[in-house]
């Protein structure tokens, strides 16, 4: 009899394995883990156990998932330091800062192995099936899971890095398909709007030969900083637990048993696939929970004739950007009195704003752009408020400062509800300008509607597709069969780039003018 329902449990759970995954993400990675964190609750629905690992400097948010944190209070969060603030306010981000960012994670494992070594071989010695390997800073995360001997899966808090991409062989930037050797295949990596898109080039357009000769540069540039400037940054943090050659960024990118995106493919330019890639972002969460009635009795007072909130993320802090950003925005929500203005920004609220701005620490962003009277939403265009604003429809002004918030901007401003502010040039004009265009044109509106409509029209919700095939990868123990990954994994750069091919032409012409 127990034999019997042995057998029969076993059966009826062939296919349900669960497994124990941990998350490793950036220091105090709130942004990254709520990015993948309806894709974790997902796979909780499916029974595995999920839980979260990154340097915490201060306490954070419940994510809904197991904690392993590695607790650095005490220590100095490079993420959070002044220069950081600098970049995001004052510079044109580029593939260089990412490759400082690679630093600053370094330098904070590097602080988690010398002082707090212990908990990061207690978190390893816990039994995970399989590792999910935040694609950005997470440098210890690399480390445990490269000691476990356990397989890794990538995680990509927007679109695959440029750089990430061509480790894993991927034709959309770099590898054309050797048997059909077609010169468009071969241009994609330039052809490809560039995750940095610098704010010259907000016009972004394959057909001019700049942009695509900027693209190309922003694709190499990324690839020599991540590589080997910012895998340098790595090799060090981890030389004591991973010996020599060292850590290479390269291969355990190369190595990693799937990929997963939160861009949404809908919101993307179409790109080539492997099998081994999956973008589960193309959902909404529900904002199941009713608004606040201090927010709502502001919302609806019948004098307005619509809200604007202005929102900028977790990491922008208006007490340290430079006086002319506050001034500027001051200035023109001060003469929208028809409007109702809410706007989260931390500390005091500044003297000398009008009655129809309410401004608060934190703002239930999500529910206020559901509201039907939300007219505008200013932001700085991370992809979780991207997709906010594309679930709720919501006309959009983006002042992107940093990582690839131009790029994101861009693809909104293409679907046609967006405009974008060039963190450059703040001014009462242009902001003045670009929010009359926006609330004097419903086209932004209907744009929006139209794209949301094709933004959820997916044959199987993402998440559950997403879900799907994690689990498959879970039934082949983490890492799929060899007939599964692209043959570009294993070739050489020489080869994958055709460039053998293309040195060839030259070479025998040579030959025979020689002759
Ligand atoms: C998860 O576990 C619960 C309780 O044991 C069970 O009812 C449910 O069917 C399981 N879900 C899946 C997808 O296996
Ligand atoms: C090569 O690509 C072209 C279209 O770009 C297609 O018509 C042709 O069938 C392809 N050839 C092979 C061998 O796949
Ligand atoms: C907005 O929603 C309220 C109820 O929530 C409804 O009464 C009102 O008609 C809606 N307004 C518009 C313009 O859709």
């Amino acid at each position: 009899m127990i034999f019997l329902t042995s057998v029969l449990l076993g059966f009826l759970f062939q296919n349900v394995k669960t497994a124990r995954i941990l998350l490793t993400v950036m220091d105090q990675g709130r942004s990254h883990a709520t990015s993948f964190n309806a894709f974790m609750h997902r796979l909780q629905q499916d029974n595995h156990t999920t839980a979260l690992e990154f340097a915490k400097f201060h306490p954070d948010i419940d994510f809904g998932m197991e904690e392993k944190f590695v607790d650095m209070d005490g220590f100095q969060n490079p993420f959070a330091s002044p220069d950081f603030d600098k970049i995001a306010f004052e510079e044109d981000y580029s593939f260089i800062h990412q490759a400082v960012a690679y630093g600053f994670g370094s330098e904070t494992c590097n602080n988690i192995l010398n002082h707090k070594r212990e908990k990061f071989f207690e978190i390893v010695s816990e039994d995970w099936d399989l590792y999910l390997s935040d694609s950005l800073f997470a440098v210890c995360g690399y480390g445990m899971a490269e000691i476990s001997g356990k397989p890794h899966v990538m995680m990509h808090s927007t679109d695959l890095e440029s750089a990430q991409g061509s480790f894993k062989g991927f034709s959309r930037y770099i590898y054309s398909k050797i048997q059909n050797i077609s010169f468009e295949n071969f241009r994609n990596y330039a052809t490809f709007v560039p995750s940095n898109l610098p704010f010259t080039m907000l016009d972004f357009s394959v057909s001019k030969y700049s942009h695509r000769v900027w693209a190309a540069y922003d694709w190499f540039g990324s690839y020599i900083f991540t590589a080997i400037v910012g895998n340098f940054a790595q090799k060090w943090a981890l030389r004591s637990i991973i010996p020599f050659p060292y850590f290479s960024f390269s291969e355990y990118n190369r190595k990693s048993s799937f990929t997963f995106t939160d861009m949404p493919d809908s919101l993307f330019p179409p790109a080539s696939r492997t099998n081994d890639f999956f973008s589960f972002g193309a959902y909404c969460k529900s904002s199941s929970k009713p608004l606040d009635s201090e927010f709502l009795s502001f919302i609806d007072d019948p004098k307005s004739k619509g809200t604007i909130i202005i929102a900028f993320g977790t990491f922008i802090d208006w007490r340290k950007a430079p006086d002319h950003y506050y001034e500027t925005f001051s200035t023109v929500i001060n003469q929208l009195t028809d409007y109702r203005v809410i706007w989260s920004m931390k500390g005091d609220r500044p003297l000398g704003l009008g009655n129809h701005v309410k401004t608060s620490g934190w703002v239930p962003q999500n529910q206020i752009l559901h509201h039907n009277k939300t007219v505008l939403f200013l932001s700085h265009g991370g992809l979780k408020s991207t997709k906010e604003a594309i679930c709720s429809a919501t006309p959009t002004i983006f002042v992107p400062m940093f990582g690839e918030q131009t790029r994101n901007s861009w693809l909104i401003k293409e679907k046609g509800f967006g405009r974008i502010m060039n963190k450059f040039q703040i001014n009462v004009r242009e902001l003045e300008t670009h929010i009359r265009e926006v609330l004097d044109h419903p086209s932004y509106q209907q744009n929006a509607n139209k794209f949301l409509t094709h933004y959820m029209d997916q044959p199987i919700p993402t998440l559950d597709e997403g879900a799907f095939r994690f689990n498959k990868l879970l039934k082949y123990y983490g890492k799929m069969p060899a007939y599964f990954y692209p043959k570009s994994l294993d070739l050489s750069y020489i080869t994958a780039l055709n460039l053998d091919l293309l040195i060839l032409l030259p070479v025998f012409s040579l030959y025979l003018v020689s002759k």
